[in-house]
């Protein structure tokens, strides 16, 4: 489906967001035939620029940034559709500004609009008031929307998370919203339901009765990477496991939906969110650990420690790892362990879910290598080598029966030709058709929130040092500690 013609008014135009992400998926979703009708952009920052100027700076951003080089034929008709306004957030004259832009009659812009906040998420609730205040929040009649993309952080723990929802929703009506989580937007993400559900083999065992334990890794080999003012204030617990990684854990552990429609689907990620027990103060000591990366060498390059980065406090207790243990209090799962760990400076960048079921009742047969890989083990690949791998045992080739695991893999690459879209074209495309089933709804935020408020809080209470581990390592050995004492061991991706 297409969407109809729509103005796409971004906030935080000049920033490294628009560029990097929100530009290059523009222009992808425009070769690829998606955008064919009316398409508008006003970029907003504050910065002087001239459309001109915006313009040259847009089309160097596609070029730098997006997955296919582009087609300069396209890349016009994108740039000529392009416009520049410089606006203060904080300054009520700029959306009269911009109303004034948008309804001027001689231009032509289109009257669905979908506004794209890119900016401080300390700039959301103000933008919201403005846009509602000069008349921009409600369509200009009941064929026309209006809709409002907006990036994370959303919030910095479960009262500012109410608060701000409190906030959007004076303005705009829930519909209207869409909360971004870009990992929903990755195509072996989706692909967790097709896999559960289009398939009849994999479900019947996708319970308690057959699976050992579930573990989420997402790590990177990358450091804060110039962003260490954001991230010394918000450390990976709320970077990584609070939106991505919980989103990953309802998408795994979710009933089958009554449809595949936003509600529905996002129903079910709530329930699961809803049933994983709280932490208490005990459960935070017991089984979580964060810790911080010490200088060390990743894919060959020395690279400094957390603390000798830029913009980062010397005595900071952010955590740049965190390891924990989630149980699922529900009928499927009860019993079954999640272990999630997830850092930045790890020895290479990888995202996998690994899935392990119980070992065979009895074993009469003889096991070649270390039993700790004899039981199944179904790993979903996400990034990168996407992809999913399913290890059993086979018998090795010789007079006597001996067991050796294999595996069985499906690639991406090797299975489906192309480049797939970027996570950002098919988010952007759904916020412009309408779709909200791979957005977060305020009730799955507030209730991932409330998890993590319950380690925070935990973490809070906790003085001294945090544990440290080395850049290019697999993190510290207090995570080994914490999954070793349910008799499990962490897998190397
Ligand atoms: C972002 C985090 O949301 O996700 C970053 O703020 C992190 O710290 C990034 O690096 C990871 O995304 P991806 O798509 O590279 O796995």
């Amino acid at each position: 489906r297409r969407p109809e013609p729509f103005t796409f008014v971004i906030f935080g135009a000049a920033g490294d967001l628009a560029h990097r992400k929100l530009f290059p998926a523009l222009y992808n979703l425009m070769v690829d035939n998606w955008l064919a009708g009316d398409c508008r952009i006003i970029g907003i920052a504050r910065r002087a620029y001239e459309d001109t100027e915006f313009r040259r700076e847009v089309g160097q951003a596609i070029e730098e940034h997006s997955r296919r080089k582009p087609d300069p034929q396209v890349l016009d008709r994108l740039l000529s559709s392009t416009y520049y306004l410089t606006a203060d957030f904080n300054d009520a004259n700029a959306y009269e500004a911009l109303k004034t832009m948008l309804r001027d009659a001689e231009s032509h812009f289109p009257q669905n609009f979908l506004f794209y906040l890119a900016t401080p998420p300390s700039a959301y609730p103000v933008i919201a008031d403005h846009l509602g205040n000069v008349g921009l929040a409600k369509p200009i009649d009941e064929r026309h929307w209006v809709r409002i993309i907006v990036e994370k952080p959303f919030g910095h723990d479960l009262e500012s998370a109410v608060a701000l929802n409190q906030d959007l929703h004076q303005v705009f009506d829930e519909s209207q919203i869409y909360r971004i989580d870009h990992y929903l937007g990755k195509e072996t993400v989706q692909n967790i339901l097709v896999f559960r559900f289009a398939n009849g083999i994999f479900e019947p065992l996708w319970t308690r009765q057959y699976i050992d334990q579930v573990q989420i890794t997402v790590a990177e080999s990358l450091g804060v990477a110039g962003r260490g003012s954001y991230y010394d204030q918000a450390g990976a617990l709320r970077d990584m496991v609070q939106n991505h990684m919980l989103q990953l854990v309802s998408l795994i552990a979710m009933e089958p939906p009554v449809a595949f429609e936003a509600d529905a689907v996002r129903d079910e990620k709530v329930k699961v969110l809803r049933s994983i027990r709280p932490f208490s103060t005990r459960d935070v000591a017991e089984y979580t650990v964060r810790a911080q990366y010490e200088k060390g060498s990743v894919d060959g390059e020395l690279v400094p420690g957390y603390l000798d980065e830029p913009d980062i406090a010397s005595d900071s207790r952010t955590e740049s790892y965190v390891a924990l243990r989630l149980l699922i209090d529900n009928w499927r799962w009860a019993g079954v362990p999640f272990y999630l760990r997830t850092g930045k400076r790890l020895a290479k960048r990888a995202t996998e879910i690994a899935i392990q079921f119980k070992t065979a009742p009895h074993r009469f047969f003889e096991q070649t290598d270390t039993p700790e890989l004899a039981p199944n083990l179904l790993t979903l690949k996400i990034q990168p080598d996407e992809g999913i791998s399913l290890r059993f045992g086979a018998k090795v080739p010789g007079p006597e029966i001996r067991v050796r695991t294999v595996n069985m893999e499906f690639l991406y690459g090797t299975s489906f030709a192309g480049t797939p879209p970027e996570a950002y074209e098919r988010l952007l495309l759904d916020a412009m058709i309408g779709d909200s089933t791979l957005f977060t709804r305020k009730d799955e935020v507030e209730a991932a929130w409330s998890l993590v408020s319950s380690i925070l809080h935990g973490w809070q209470r906790a003085r001294g040092p945090i544990p440290t581990y080395e850049s290019g390592s697999w993190g510290p050995e207090e995570a080994d500690s914490l999954i070793q004492r349910d008799g499990f061991r962490w897998r190397r991706p």
